[in-house]
């Protein structure tokens, strides 16, 4: 019996990836989004999967965290032999600089981004300290985080904190006789909603949009099922975590 808690699973690969470990009748899958994904439940369904949808704003973490601690809690110890965590959900700012974006949007993008993916892995990581199974983190990151891009300030911020976060919790984790494995992931360039909104920028103060735009005419975005195959096979590789911070591209 295998556990996975899945953030922004609605829609883009966050809902493919739910959709494949819906797969198996021995698999849960635990979705927060701020909506439900009709297909999911379906999924689910078929197999004889379990499903369970939060609607939840991860913009709010410290409620959807305690929220998350206490779940984990009444699973029990043995309930299963595998849990993972993989928080995939994510926001851009509106494109430009900083100063374009109130306040509001840059603390929420923040909060999405970074925040709750800290706050849902320590609860993880609490909550789940004595289970004897494998436990795994797996956050999707960007290569945005390794690279900086003009126009998306925060989202560069969030996701280089994102891999430097899991640098310093897999150091933590090693310390532990059954530490939980983490792996921040960059997971290609995707065909989401997150690539229509970098194509619909305005140029003026994001000079890569034009090269976002040439991605999608020349096919080179990878489709949500697939990026979704390659990041599952990612969590379920026997050396997760032996590199903390790495690139779908180099399996
Ligand atoms: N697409 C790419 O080319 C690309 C490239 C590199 C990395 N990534 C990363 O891959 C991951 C998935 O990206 P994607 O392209 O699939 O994104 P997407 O299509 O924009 O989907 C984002 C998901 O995050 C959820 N979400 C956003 N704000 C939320 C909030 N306040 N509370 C709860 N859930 C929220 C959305 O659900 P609701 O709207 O229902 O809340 C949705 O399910 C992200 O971490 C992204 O940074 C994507």
């Amino acid at each position: 019996m295998k556990l996975f808690i899945v953030t922004g699973a609605s829609r883009g690969m966050g809902a493919a990836i739910a959709a494949q470990l819906l797969g198996e009748a021995s698999h849960t899958v635990v979705c927060i989004s701020r909506h439900e994904n009709a297909s999911l439940a379906a999924a689910a369904k078929q197999s004889g999967a379990t499903c369970e949808q939060w609607t939840a704003d991860l913009a709010v973490p410290i409620a959807v965290a305690a929220r998350l601690q206490a779940r984990l809690a009444g699973f029990g110890a043995t309930a299963f032999t595998h849990a993972s965590l993989i928080n995939n959900a994510a926001m851009l700012t509106t494109i430009g600089g900083l100063e374009g974006c109130s306040d509001e949007e840059l603390s929420a993008a923040m909060r999405v981004g970074l925040e709750a993916p800290l706050l849902l892995t320590a609860a993880f990581l609490r909550a789940t300290s004595a289970w004897p199974g494998e436990r795994r983190v797996l956050n999707i990151s960007s290569g945005l985080g390794r690279r900086a891009m003009a126009g998306q300030a925060t989202y560069c911020a969030t996701k280089a904190g994102m891999d430097h976060m899991t640098r310093a919790v897999a150091l933590d984790q090693a310390l532990l006789g059954n530490g939980a494995k983490v792996v921040s992931l960059a997971p290609g360039v995707i065909d989401t909603d997150m690539q229509v909104q970098l194509r619909g920028a305005d140029a003026a103060g994001f000079p890569e949009q034009a090269a976002f735009v040439r991605l999608k005419e020349s096919g080179q975005l990878t489709s949500s099922v697939e990026a979704a195959a390659r990041v599952v096979a990612w969590l379920e590789r026997a050396d997760f975590g032996s590199v903390p911070v790495a690139d779908v591209r180099d399996a």
